[in-house]
């Protein structure tokens, strides 16, 4: 079964082509970064434009790399939400518009439920296990039961983790996306340079707080005057704010997976692309005994299309 998949859910314009659920034959993401990386975030009637421009060049390179037309496709998946309205509206109209004219079967996919099955587009992963979706816009802790049996165990309070990145690069001047700079200068830095708070750490629930921990960051900022704030220290700080975001995460996902019994864990989102989290996640797993599954970066950001076409698979 040949599958196209459309996404325009935030600011990047996706479409791929897999075979029988889990074979990506080709995967097109055109990106927006510079279009938006001046005004420090994603501005959404820019997105939407820009999807407009791109989605016919992108879905055309797609089947082109697949070697396939339209008529090797068997059905359409688009990304339904959620996401910005603006940019949503243009993957889905093109989605319906190819499916209709093609007579194709059409399935709207939910966005973080891509995220939770992109994990097992890079290999088989156990289920029952506790995933954490961790982007820009969600920082989820789900038990996994099986294929469409999710339970939220807990999500973010207040920021995503990604929009902590995002909003800390902002206030040090890093440029947007955030989190791929402070990862970068944190790998030079001394991560107990600065004591940072670990919001909600203690609490056994499963939910998160980020906006303290930025406020901790602002206040620090302010008090050590941001243009002393170079070289050395900058890399210090990237670390010192990165290790508390890491270690909330990794501790609360590994305590859930104990509480609930679970032997796999799996993280996706943007975030799951940072060095830190992937390594102290892999080493408190197998200090815990929980197998720990990190797709590759490029199946963890919001636009990657694979993990929708496995789950329209899944469907039919
Ligand atoms: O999943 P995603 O591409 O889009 C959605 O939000 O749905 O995630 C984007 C987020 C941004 O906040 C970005 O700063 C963050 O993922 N991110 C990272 C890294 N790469 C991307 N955060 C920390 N470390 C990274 N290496």
């Amino acid at each position: 079964m040949i599958i196209l998949g459309i996404e325009t859910s935030c600011d990047d314009t996706a479409a791929a082509v897999l075979r029988d659920g889990k074979d990506i034959v080709s995967n097109v993401i055109s990106s927006q970064e510079a279009y938006h990386a001046k005004y420090g975030g994603i501005v959404p009637e820019i997105a939407s434009r820009r999807h407009q421009e791109n989605i016919i060049p992108v879905v055309g390179e797609a089947l082109e790399r697949a070697q396939f037309t339209l008529d090797n496709i068997d059905g359409i998946a688009v990304t339904m939400g959620p996401g910005l309205a603006g940019s949503l509206l243009v993957g889905l109209n093109v989605a319906k518009a190819l499916a209709y004219s093609r007579s194709l079967p059409l399935v709207g996919v939910n966005h973080l439920e891509g995220h939770l099955l992109a994990p097992h587009l890079a290999g088989e992963v156990p289920m029952p296990n506790v995933t954490l979706v961790v982007s820009g816009g969600h920082t989820n802790l789900y038990h996994v039961e099986g294929i469409g049996k999710y339970r939220l165990l807990g999500g973010t309070r207040d920021d995503a983790a990604g929009e902590a990145f995002d909003k800390v690069a902002k206030m040090l001047e890093l440029g947007y996306p955030g989190g791929i700079v402070i990862d970068r200068l944190a790998a030079e830095g001394d991560s107990e340079a600065i004591k940072f708070p670990r919001p909600m750490l203690k609490d056994k629930g499963h939910e998160f707080s980020f906006s303290g921990l930025k406020t901790a960051v602002r206040n620090h900022i302010v008090r050590e005057g941001l243009e002393t704030i170079k070289d050395e220290r900058l890399n210090n700080l990237a670390a010192s704010f990165q290790e508390a975001v890491v270690e909330i995460l990794v501790e609360k996902t590994i305590r859930a997976a104990l509480k609930l019994g679970v032997k796999a864990l799996a993280v996706s989102g943007g975030v799951a692309c940072n060095s830190r989290l992937r390594a102290h996640m892999q080493a408190r797993g197998a200090q815990s005994g929980i197998e720990v599954f990190l797709p590759p970066p490029v199946l963890c950001t919001g636009f990657s299309m694979e993990r929708m076409i496995m789950h329209l698979e899944l469907q039919f």
